[in-house]
Parts: C-alpha cells; sequence; structure tokens
C-alpha cells in the first residue's frame, strides 16, 4: 500500500513531512524553534535535495521530518526520499499549491514500484496520506503508469498476442467497454493484410485487439499502439544486444492501453476506440521476407526494404482503419525506432503531427506534466528516402539518417491529411534506476497526452 486517504487514517499517527530549502535553511530554523534546529545540527542537516531529518516524539506527541527540496521540478520533491524514509504513514505540510502536491505525491508513488511477479521484492512499507482533493487523481495516474511498466516488464512467454488483448479484454471490463480481436486467417479475410504479414511466422498468432467505449454521439478518438510483442527483427535478424529488450516493443500498446484506461475512468466525453496490432515479429519459413512486397489495407503497396521495420507496417493497417471512421483525433504510441533515442536520448520523447498545432500543445502540456516532449518535424522531402522502384513505399529508408522522421513519414501515407494525428516514438524504457523512474518498463508521453486529452475534450 503506497497511498492512504486522508479520511482513513488518524491524522496524529502520521509523521509531517516538511519540505526546506538549502537556501532558506534559516527560516525554517526560525520556524522549527531552538530544540527542532539543535537536532537538525546535531544531524548535520542542512536541507540539501533529498536529505532527511526525522524529528522524535515531542511532548506534543506529533513527530516530525524535514527533508530538503530539490532544486527544481515537483515529481521528484518526493521520490527522492519515499524509499529511504522509516517506515510508516507520512502526510506532506507544505504551503505548496495543488499542481505541487499532486505531482510530488505521484512522483512517491513511482518511486514505490516494484515488479514482483517472479521474486519477492517488497517496497519499505513507507505510505502517504494523500490530501482529498488530489486523492483521486493521484492514484489514477500512478496506476496507469504502473500499468504500463508491468506489461512492458513482462517477458514475451507471458506478454504475447494473446495476452496483450487479455489485458484489453480485462481492462474493458473494468469500464464497460466492449473488446475484441481478429486473429489469424480473419485479418485477411477482414483486410488486415500487413498486420497478418508481420506476425504469420510466430506460432502465436497476429491479431488486431480492439475495444470501444462511450456515447456514440460524442467525437471519436482513436488510439492505436504497436504491439509487437516481441521483435527479433525478422530475417534481418537483431543482434543479441539489439534484441535484449525487445520484449518491450509492445510499449506503444502498454501506453495506448494506460491512455484509454484513463480516458474510461475520467468519463471524457468521447467515443473511444482502442486498436492494437498485436504480433511476434519471428523467423521461420513463412516469415515475410526482405525484398517482398506486402499489401496494406489502405491499398498501398510496401516493399519490404527490411524485416526490423515491422513496427510500421503494422501500424500502417490500424492507422488506415481508424481514419475509416472519421474520428476527431488520431494518437499512436510506438517504440519505432532507435533513431529516436539517437536524436533525443532515452527521456525526451519525440512527437510529430500532421495538424503542428496539437503537437505543440501536447508538448506544453507535457511540460507541466513534467512528461516530456518534443515536437520533429514530418519533413515531406525526406520522402524521397521510402521511395520504392516497385511499390508505392519502402518500409526502410535509404539511409538511416531521419531514421524517426521517415518512419514517421511512412505512417503519414495511412492517413486522411485532414484528419488530426499524432504520432508519438516513445522509449518504453528507463535504462537505469533514478529517482521515481525504476530501471525498466516505463511509461513516457503518458501524462502528457492524457494532459493534452483533459483540456482538449474536458
Ligand atoms: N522496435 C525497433 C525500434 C527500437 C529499437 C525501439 C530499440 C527502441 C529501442 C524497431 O522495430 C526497429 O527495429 N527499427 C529499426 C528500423 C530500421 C530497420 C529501418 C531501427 O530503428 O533500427
Ligand atoms: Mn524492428
Ligand atoms: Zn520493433
Amino acid at each position: 500500500m503506497t497511498y492512504k486517504s486522508a479520511h482513513d487514517n488518524h491524522p496524529e499517527t502520521a509523521v509531517a513531512l516538511i519540505p526546506v530549502k538549502e537556501s532558506e535553511l534559516e527560516h525554517w530554523q526560525q520556524t522549527a524553534g531552538p530544540e527542532h534546529t539543535e537536532w537538525a545540527r546535531r544531524n548535520g542537516f542542512k536541507g540539501r535535495p533529498g536529505e532527511i531529518c526525522v524529528f522524535p516524539d515531542t511532548t506534543e506527541g506529533l513527530r516530525q521530518c524535514a527533508f530538503g527540496m530539490q532544486k527544481e521540478g515537483w515529481l521528484g520533491q518526493l521520490s527522492a526520499i519515499a524509499t529511504k524514509l522509516p517506515e510508516g504513514d507520512y502526510q506532506l505540510h507544505s504551503d505548496w499549491g495543488r499542481h505541487s502536491r499532486l505531482q510530488a505525491s505521484l512522483g512517491w508513488g513511482l518511486e514505490l514500484y516494484r515488479f514482483s511477479r517472479y521474486k519477492k521484492n517488497p517496497a519499505p512499507k513507507t505510505r502517504l496520506i494523500l490530501d482529498s482533493d488530489i486523492d483521486d487523481d493521484v492514484r489514477a495516474l500512478c496506476d496507469a503508469q504502473n500499468l504500463v511498466r508491468d506489461l512492458v516488464n513482462t517477458p514475451t512467454e507471458h506478454m504475447g498476442p494473446s495476452q496483450l488483448a487479455n489485458a484489453v479484454s480485462a481492462e474493458a471490463d473494468r469500464h464497460d467497454a466492449s473488446s475484441g480481436s481478429i486473429t489469424g486467417k480473419n485479418l485477411l479475410t477482414e483486410n488486415f493484410p500487413a498486420i497478418h504479414a508481420v506476425g504469420r511466422a510466430s506460432h502465436r498468432k497476429p491479431r488486431l485487439v480492439h475495444l470501444s467505449w462511450g456515447d456514440k454521439d460524442a467525437p471519436l478518438l482513436a488510439l492505436v499502439g504497436k504491439g509487437v510483442c516481441f521483435d527479433s527483427g525478422g530475417l534481418d535478424i537483431k543482434s543479441a544486444a539489439g534484441m535484449a529488450t525487445m520484449k518491450k516493443d509492445m510499449g506503444g500498446a502498454a501506453h495506448a492501453l494506460a491512455l484509454a484506461r484513463l480516458v474510461m475512468q475520467y468519463q471524457l466525453p468521447v467515443r473511444l476506440e482502442l486498436l492494437i496490432p498485436a504480433v511476434e515479429n519471428s523467423i521461420s519459413g513463412n516469415a515475410y521476407r526482405p525484398g517482398d512486397v506486402v499489401e496494406t489495407r489502405k491499398g498501398l503497396s510496401v516493399e519490404i526494404g527490411n524485416t526490423d521495420a515491422e513496427g510500421r507496417v503494422v501500424l500502417s493497417d490500424a492507422l488506415a482503419y481508424a481514419c475509416e471512421k472519421d474520428p476527431d483525433l488520431v494518437i499512436d504510441f510506438a517504440t519505432l525506432t532507435g533513431a529516436a533515442r539517437i536524436a533525443m536520448g532515452a527521456d525526451v520523447v519525440p512527437l510529430f503531427s500532421n495538424h503542428l498545432e496539437v503537437a505543440q500543445a501536447i508538448q506544453a502540456a507535457g511540460d507541466e506534466a513534467e512528461d516530456p516532449m518534443w515536437t520533429l518535424p514530418l519533413y515531406q522531402p525526406y520522402r524521397k528516402m521510402i521511395e520504392s522502384p516497385i511499390a508505392d513505399l519502402n518500409n526502410s529508408g535509404k539511409s538511416s539518417y531521419g531514421g524517426c522522421i521517415t518512419a514517421a513519414l511512412f505512417l503519414e501515407s495511412f492517413v486522411k491529411p485532414e484528419i488530426p494525428w499524432v504520432h508519438i516514438d516513445t522509449f518504453a524504457w528507463n535504462l537505469e534506476n533514478r529517482p521515481g523512474r525504476p530501471q525498466g518498463g516505463e511509461a513516457l508521453g503518458l501524462r502528457a497526452v492524457f494532459r493534452y486529452l483533459q483540456s482538449r475534450y474536458g
């Protein structure tokens, strides 16, 4: 249990968490009084970022813990200390506004996440008592982010296309939505040939997982997520190092599903359509090959320059299908390219849109949500790089330069230009442990987009 609600708690049992700015230590000393000041001095507490100083019981019976504030941001204020504190219940005593308290409290929960499916990995028993004005929001955002982490961290053996579909139907049940899958050969009869081509080599059948929810008269929001449950690279097989983390190649699907959960939980006034092409990019006698030409739902033919550029191939059918329903907005999440990491590093998420103002609004929402994103261009002259002499498109660029842009341009070919569409090339992963950001699966771009959706539809 990471959080407690204010009304579940006897306030006298909670430890008051008091933020102290290093630069304002003297001011804190004046308000804290001589006994606390002396105790803090003896403990060497200076209010440096992440430093903590626990005060013993006083005659008032109230225990306190001062902590040094981070120099910037709100999300990291409590994630830096949540696991360093002694066991017990804590309550933030600050003059911070709602946004700051919400972000800091979220950081607490993000730090206490553990993935314990395969080994005991208990988090320290520290609980934060949430003020009632932020209680629901903090829990919803934390749970959504942890859903992404759990789905991504689960190895492919336990998170193949069918298990991913199960995760979607579990979410549908929770919110009275309908869901289902078009599976295996049915992908061909229902005209999703590109999804089938990529996924047909695996003994675990490819599928298009779908979920629908909401009022039929509300504007349609289509969320699409790349669900490549494992990316071996196909016949253009990856190196061992390149393949090592490819269980996370369904990270886009995990983001789309978590976002769908938030949309339904908050009952945003939209009609939601979630689409997840779920496949394993595997190798066998019937694998799709370099040089093959794959048909797509939209009717555009795609020459396979590289079987490892599989994400854009499966997304092409899902995006074309989404656009047939004339949505108000289409958003796709995908762990689409290594090039996005080269361009932006592991923490900043690139996004693209055919309606630039939408991308910029999401980027601004990301700044507020401390979920950094950056808009990259759909630079049309680079279309040259995905031309093919024998098909309408090639799925891999002639050069690797600008690889995340050429991938985005490929996707753009499958959406209707008049429909606002956003493409998010997320990493879905933390390379190392940092406060609030455990190594492994991670939601990157989720809070930014949800914040944007709240303002667009709220
Ligand atoms: N899933 C990978 C992209 C990826 C790799 C994301 C590592 C995050 C970390 C994708 O399917 C892929 O293999 N892309 C290739 C495309 C290339 C063959 C045109 C890439 O980026 O190298
Ligand atoms: Mn690949
Ligand atoms: Zn991939």
